[in-house]
C-alpha cells in the first residue's frame, strides 16, 4: 500500500469520525423508558427484542385505527416506529404491527392518569396454566374457565420488535413536538423532508428456549463465559413462631403468601393487589401472633405456625415448587430440622386481598371446617362488614397451594381471596396494579373507616387471633389487635415508597435511590432482591427479641452456639434474635442434574441478558439529502482512486525517487 493510500484512508477516517460526532450530538436520549424484555422457558421464548444495533424508523403517532392504517398501508417511507396511546395497546393491534415489515418498534405513551386506565392485564387468562396441579405427574385441568378474565396474553407472545413504555411527561412532549413539527402532513411529501425518527435498542442475547440458551452459555466461550440467559429466582422467607430447635412435635400450620408479581415492562412491577396487600396482611398477622405468644411457654404448644413468603410464583411457582421439592428430599427448611409432608396439618394462603365485602376461601378439603368456623367467629368482631364464604368454584385458583396439593392431594388447605370465581383485579400482572388499583392513599395515622387500611388490620387481627386460639388451645380471644395506623404504615412501604417509616425502624441499611417497590423476581445470580431483604428485616423487626449483646462478632458467635438466628443491626448497635430465615427460591429444574427442560414438571424460566437499552430520537435527513450524501461519497471515492492511480503512475517525476535496487538489478 502506498503512502498516499494510507494518507487518503486516514483523512477519510478523520472526516468520518468527525461527522459521526456531530451525528451523535443530534440524538436525544429519552429517559424513563422501560422495555419489554425476553424471557424463555424450556420450550420457547416470550417477549421482545431489537436488532443488535437497534431498530430505527420514522416516528409515527397512532391515536386511532385510521392513523395505524395509514402507516401500515399508505405511508411512503420504508420503516417507522410507532408511538401509541393506551386505547390502541392491545393484542390485535400489536400483532398487526409485528407482522408488518414496515414497523420497527412500538412505544406505549401513557398520556392519561394511571387512575383512568381501563382494564389491562398482559397475563394469560389462566396464569400458570401448565404448572402447579397441571404439571406432570398430576396434570389436572385447572383452567376450565378463565380466572383472569381481562388477560390479553400479550406477555406470552414472541414479538419481533422492541416495545417500550414511558409515562414521562417530558419525553412524551418531546416526541409530540418533534412529530408535529417535522412529520406532518402525513403524505408522500415525507420523502422529501427531514423527519423525526426513533431508534429503539433492546437487543436480547437469549433465543429459542432456556435449554438452548443455557447450553450456548456453557459451551461457547468457556474461557470467558457469556451468560446469554439466567435462571429466574431469589429467596423464600420463612419464620416459625416456635423456634425449630425447640420444637419436636412437628404439627405445622403453614401461613403463606407470595411476594412477587410481574409485568410486561422491565422495572415496573408495582404488584399492589397481586402481592402487596396479602404480603402486608401476612406480616401483620405474624407481628400480632408473635406479640401474643412472646411471653408464653412455647414448649407447651402442640402446634407451630410457620409463616412463609414465596417468590417467583408468577413464573410457574418457582418458590413454592422449590420448597415442596426440598420438603420431599427432607431438606426444608434444612436437613437438621426437616419438615415432612405429613407434618403440615393446615395450609392457609392469602391471595389478592382487598376491601370488598366478600372474603372467599377456596378449598377442596373438608378438614378446614373447624378453622373456618373459628375464623368466621373472629371476623364478626374485626371484619364487621365482611362476609366470609366458600368459593362457588370447585377448581383451585392459581396459587402456591397448587404446588403443595401436587405433592399431597389430601392437604387440608385453603386460599383466602377477595374474589370468587374469577379475579377482580383488572390489572393483574401489569404496570397498573398500583396504589390507584387498590385505592390506597397513605394517611399517616388517620385512615378512614371502610378503608383498605382498616380491612387489612381487621384481617390480620382475625387471622392472628384464630391462630392464637389454636396454638394456646383456648377459645377466649386475646385483646391485642393490629391498628389501622400500623397497616397504613406498612402498606405505605409496599405500595408507595420503600423510603418509609417501618423500613427505617427495622434498622436495615438500604442505600438505593430507587424507592418504588418492584415485585419482579429477577434473576437468581444477582444479589437478593431489595424487597426480599427488606421483607426479611421487617419480619425480624416484628418477630425479633433484643439481646444484650453489644458487639457484632459476639452476635455472630451467639448464632453459631445457640442455633438461633441473630442479626446485627449496625445503625442501632443491636443484636436481634429471631426465627426468621430464608431458603433458595431457584427452580429444581436448575438444581437437578440433567433435568429434562422440556418435561414441564418444574419451572424452567430464564431471563435473557442484554447489553444496552435505550430509546433515542433524532432527525433523519430527507431522502434527497441522503442520496446527495451517497452520490457525493461515491464521487469522492472515484476521484480519490483516480488521483491515487495518477499519482502512482507519475510518482517518479513527482517525488524524485532514487532508482530502486531490485533483485533483477543485482
Ligand atoms: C413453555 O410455555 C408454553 C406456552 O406457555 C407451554 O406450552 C410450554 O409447555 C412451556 N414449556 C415448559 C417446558 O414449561
Ligand atoms: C384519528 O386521529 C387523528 C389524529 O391523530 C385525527 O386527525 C383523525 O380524525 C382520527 N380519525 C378518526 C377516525 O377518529
Ligand atoms: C411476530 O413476528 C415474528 C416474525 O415475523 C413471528 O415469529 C411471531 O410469531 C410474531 N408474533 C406474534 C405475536 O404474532
Ligand atoms: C407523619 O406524621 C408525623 C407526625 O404526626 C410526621 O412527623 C411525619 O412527617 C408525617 N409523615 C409524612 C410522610 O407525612
Ligand atoms: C376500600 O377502601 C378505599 C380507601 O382505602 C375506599 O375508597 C373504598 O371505597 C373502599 N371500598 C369498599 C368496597 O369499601
Ligand atoms: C437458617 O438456614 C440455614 C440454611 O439455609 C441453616 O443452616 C441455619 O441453621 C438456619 N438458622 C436457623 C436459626 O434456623
Amino acid at each position: 500500500m502506498s503512502v498516499l493510500h494510507v494518507l487518503v484512508i486516514c483523512t477519510f477516517a478523520l472526516t468520518c469520525n468527525a461527522s459521526l460526532n456531530v451525528h451523535d450530538r443530534m440524538y436525544v436520549l429519552l429517559k424513563a423508558t422501560s422495555p419489554c424484555v425476553l424471557r424463555l422457558n424450556g420450550t420457547r421464548s416470550f417477549g421482545c427484542t431489537s436488532s443488535r444495533s437497534g431498530n430505527v424508523g420514522v416516528l409515527h403517532l397512532a391515536h386511532n385505527a385510521s392513523d395505524l392504517d395509514w402507516v401500515l398501508n399508505a405511508s411512503p417511507m420504508d420503516s417507522y416506529t410507532v408511538g401509541i396511546t393506551f386505547s390502541m395497546f392491545n393484542l390485535e393491534t400489536l400483532k398487526r404491527m409485528n407482522s408488518s415489515s414496515k414497523i420497527q418498534g412500538v412505544l406505549l405513551m401513557q398520556n392519561i392518569s394511571r387512575a383512568d386506565v381501563p382494564e389491562f392485564s398482559p397475563e394469560d387468562t389462566c396464569p400458570n396454566r401448565y404448572s402447579g396441579l397441571a404439571a406432570p405427574p398430576t396434570r389436572q385441568n385447572t383452567c376450565d374457565q378463565p380466572w383472569n378474565v381481562n388477560g390479553s396474553g400479550i406477555m406470552l407472545q414472541n414479538w419481533n420488535i422492541p416495545i417500550f413504555f414511558t409515562d414521562d411527561k417530558d419525553a412524551i412532549s418531546k416526541i409530540d413536538d418533534c412529530f408535529h413539527k417535522f412529520n406532518l402532513p402525513l403524505d408522500d411529501s415525507q420523502t422529501s423532508r427531514s423527519l423525526c425518527a426513533l431508534e429503539m435498542t433492546a437487543h436480547m442475547y437469549g433465543s429459542v428456549d432456556s435449554r438452548t440458551c443455557i447450553r450456548r452459555s456453557n459451551l461457547a466461550f468457556s474461557m470467558n463465559p457469556i451468560q446469554f440467559c439466567q435462571a429466574l429466582g431469589d429467596e423464600n422467607i420463612y419464620a416459625p413462631i416456635v423456634p425449630l430447635a425447640n420444637y419436636k412435635r412437628k404439627s405445622y400450620i403453614v401461613v403463606a403468601t407470595r411476594m412477587d408479581a410481574t409485568s410486561l415492562f422491565y422495572g415496573q412491577t408495582p404488584g399492589a393487589l397481586a402481592a402487596a396487600t396479602s404480603l402486608v396482611s401476612l406480616l401483620l398477622t405474624a407481628k400480632l401472633l408473635f406479640q401474643l405468644t412472646n411471653n408464653a411457654d412455647l414448649s407447651k404448644y402442640e402446634n407451630n405456625v410457620l409463616f412463609v413468603a414465596f417468590t417467583g410464583e408468577a413464573y410457574d411457582y418457582i418458590g413454592s415448587s422449590r420448597i415442596v421439592y426440598d420438603l420431599k428430599r427432607g431438606q426444608f427448611p434444612f436437613k437438621e430440622q426437616a419438615i415432612s409432608k405429613d407434618d403440615i396439618k393446615l395450609y392457609i394462603e392469602l391471595s389478592q386481598l382487598f376491601n370488598v365485602s366478600e372474603l372467599n376461601y377456596h378449598t377442596s378439603s373438608p378438614e378446614v371446617q373447624s378453622f373456618v368456623g373459628n375464623f368466621t367467629r373472629n371476623a364478626k368482631k374485626h371484619l364487621t362488614s365482611v362476609n366470609v364464604s366458600k368459593s362457588t368454584r370447585s377448581s383451585v385458583p392459581p396459587s402456591s397451594m397448587q404446588s403443595f396439593l401436587a405433592m399431597n392431594s389430601k392437604l387440608p388447605g385453603l386460599v383466602f381471596s377477595s374474589y370468587d370465581d374469577h379475579f377482580h383485579n383488572k390489572y393483574y400482572h401489569s404496570i397498573y396494579d398500583d396504589k390507584f388499583n387498590i385505592k390506597y392513599t397513605f394517611s399517616n395515622g388517620s385512615a378512614p373507616t371502610n378503608s383498605l387500611q382498616e380491612y387489612v388490620a381487621g384481617f390480620a387481627t382475625t387471622l392472628a387471633h384464630t391462630l392464637y386460639e389454636m396454638l394456646a388451645n383456648q377459645t377466649t380471644p386475646p385483646t391485642d389487635v393490629i391498628s389501622k395506623e400500623e397497616s397504613d404504615q406498612l402498606l405505605n412501604c409496599y405500595v408507595d415508597s420503600l423510603d418509609c417509616e417501618y423500613f427505617k425502624q427495622s434498622g436495615v441499611i438500604y442505600t438505593s435511590r430507587e424507592t418504588k417497590p418492584n415485585f419482579y423476581v429477577s434473576v437468581a445470580t444477582y444479589d437478593v432482591n431489595p424487597l426480599t431483604t427488606l421483607t426479611k428485616y421487617i419480619l425480624i423487626y416484628f418477630m425479633g427479641k433484643n439481646t444484650t449483646i453489644a458487639d457484632e462478632q459476639q452476635c455472630i458467635d451467639r448464632m453459631q452456639t445457640t442455633f438461633t438466628n441473630h442479626v446485627w443491626l449496625p445503625d442501632k448497635k443491636l443484636c436481634i434474635e429471631s426465627t426468621v430465615n430464608s431458603t433458595s427460591a431457584v427452580s429444581p429444574a436448575f438444581v437437578i442434574d440433567n433435568y429434562d427442560m422440556t418435561s414441564g414438571q418444574y419451572s424452567t424460566w430464564t431471563e435473557s441478558s442484554w447489553e444496552a437499552i435505550s430509546v433515542r430520537m433524532f432527525m433523519k435527513p430527507s431522502r434527497g439529502y441522503e442520496w446527495l450524501v451517497f452520490v457525493t461519497g461515491i464521487l469522492i471515492l472515484i476521484a480519490s482512486f483516480a488521483i491515487t492511480f495518477w499519482i502512482n503512475r507519475n510518482a517518479k517525476q513527482l517525488f524524485n525517487y532514487p532508482n530502486l535496487i531490485t533483485a533483477s538489478n543485482i
